[in-house]
């Protein structure tokens, strides 16, 4: 798919843009705090509804109006549509075709965007916590009953942390509970581990196909799933859950949490063997979360059978030159691109077709 056309309106530092859009790169260039990622703010917040770096809408909105509008043409292989996200104290509205839908998960997905953003870093040197909203987030847009059945389990898991609460403070009396909740927190729990563990084996086919790519076949990337147990048969997993829960359960009172299950699960990531977190340089780790992030193309387009555009907020110069050719090579003729840059001395301009250039200047761009 392709966003065609771009218009803001109060949007950030924005008063009122309107951008006829390339198919293929279009490469933002300006100083810093004009505008850059702003825009590719306000193309992440038309395809999801929210911004990618806040979850304060209000923020969105221009300092000096009340209302922030983002309004995009998106030509899709049965045809083009319009689409239309306004941004108030109130809250928000969007239109498809000018016909305002009730619910904003309507409108979600009839853009489909991936976006790469220099915090996306953490994703390989951060917490595990980082790994699972990764994880999360990317299994979400591709199977919209996967963000339900982690909320459900999310509530169990604050129920059962409650009761073991209780449970310590009565000196472990009466547990009758707490198989109670055993039950719920593994039935949600292996729906979840499974899920997981059907996409990062997706993710690492691409992730690794593409990592090769980026690294003209110098680095091999594996992904792996580290769940917070281990099992070998995944049609005995619900059993193997129950046990590591009665396995636990002493610790589990003493310390009032529950120990075991989906929301203590991990990924690693080994570039030719090594753990990337621990051993991989800055420039490896950056191209690590890039794959992962590059997969997910494949993997939305395996699942809505079309490209999603990719935005690429101030990465380019962070790669080496070799890493950005391939980079450009890999999508160029299939994905429409949007990239910030500070200055395009670090770009290899002669590896892009046809590139739009914009300079990006005090919250206006020119071509
Ligand atoms: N709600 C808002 N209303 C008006 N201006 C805003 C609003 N939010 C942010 N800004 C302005 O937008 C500017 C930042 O824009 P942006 O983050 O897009 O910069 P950038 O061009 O990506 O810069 P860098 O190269 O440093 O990343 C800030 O200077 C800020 O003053
Ligand atoms: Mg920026």
């Amino acid at each position: 798919m392709f966003l065609n056309r771009i218009a803001l309106r109060n949007y950030r530092n924005y008063d009122e843009l309107e951008l006829d859009t390339s198919s293929g790169v279009n490469l933002f260039v300006g100083p810093n705090a004009q505008g850059k990622t702003n825009l590719l703010e306000s193309i992440f917040a038309l395809a999801l509804t929210k911004s990618h770096r806040t979850s304060k809408d209000k923020e969105l909105i221009g300092w000096e109006g009340s209302e922030a509008h983002i309004h995009g043409l998106v030509d899709k292989q049965y045809g083009a549509v319009k689409l239309d996200l306004m941004f108030s104290a109130q809250g928000k509205k969007a239109k498809i075709n000018g016909l305002e839908q009730r619910r904003l998960s309507d409108f979600v997905g009839s853009l489909n965007v991936v976006m790469f953003a220099p915090e996306d870093l953490e994703i390989v040197k951060g917490t595990p916590g980082v790994r699972r909203r990764f994880l999360d987030m990317e299994i979400g847009q591709v199977q919209p009953g996967y963000l339900h059945t982690l909320q459900q389990y999310s509530k169990v898991l604050v129920q059962r942390n409650n009761y073991l609460k209780t449970l310590w403070a009565s000196s472990g009396d009466k547990q009758g509970l707490l198989e109670v909740w055993n039950v719920q927190l593994a039935d949600f729990g292996v729906k979840i581990i499974k899920k997981r563990k059907y996409f990062i084996q997706k993710l690492q086919q691409w992730a690794q196909q593409i990592h090769a790519g980026i690294t003209a076949g110098t680095e091999q990337l594996t992904v792996t799933y580290k769940p917070s147990f281990d099992f070998e048969d995944e049609t005995v997993l619900f059993d193997h859950f129950m046990l590591k829960l009665s396995q636990v359960k002493d610790q589990e009172i003493r310390r009032g949490t529950t120990l075991v299950g989906p929301h203590r699960d991990d990924l690693a990531f080994f570039i030719n063997g090594k753990e990337a977190q621990t051993f991989g340089s800055q420039g490896q780790q950056r191209t690590t979360a890039l794959s992962l992030k590059l997969a997910e193309i494949e993997l939305i387009r395996e699942e809505i059978g079309e490209y999603p555009l990719l935005l690429l907020d101030d990465v380019l110069s962070e790669l080496d030159r070799n890493r950005q050719t391939q980079l450009i090579e890999t999508f160029q003729s299939k994905v429409q691109t949007f990239i910030t840059t500070t200055g395009l001395e670090s770009v290899d301009l002669g590896k892009l077709q046809d590139a739009g250039i914009y300079h990006v200047l005090d919250g206006r761009v020119t071509r």
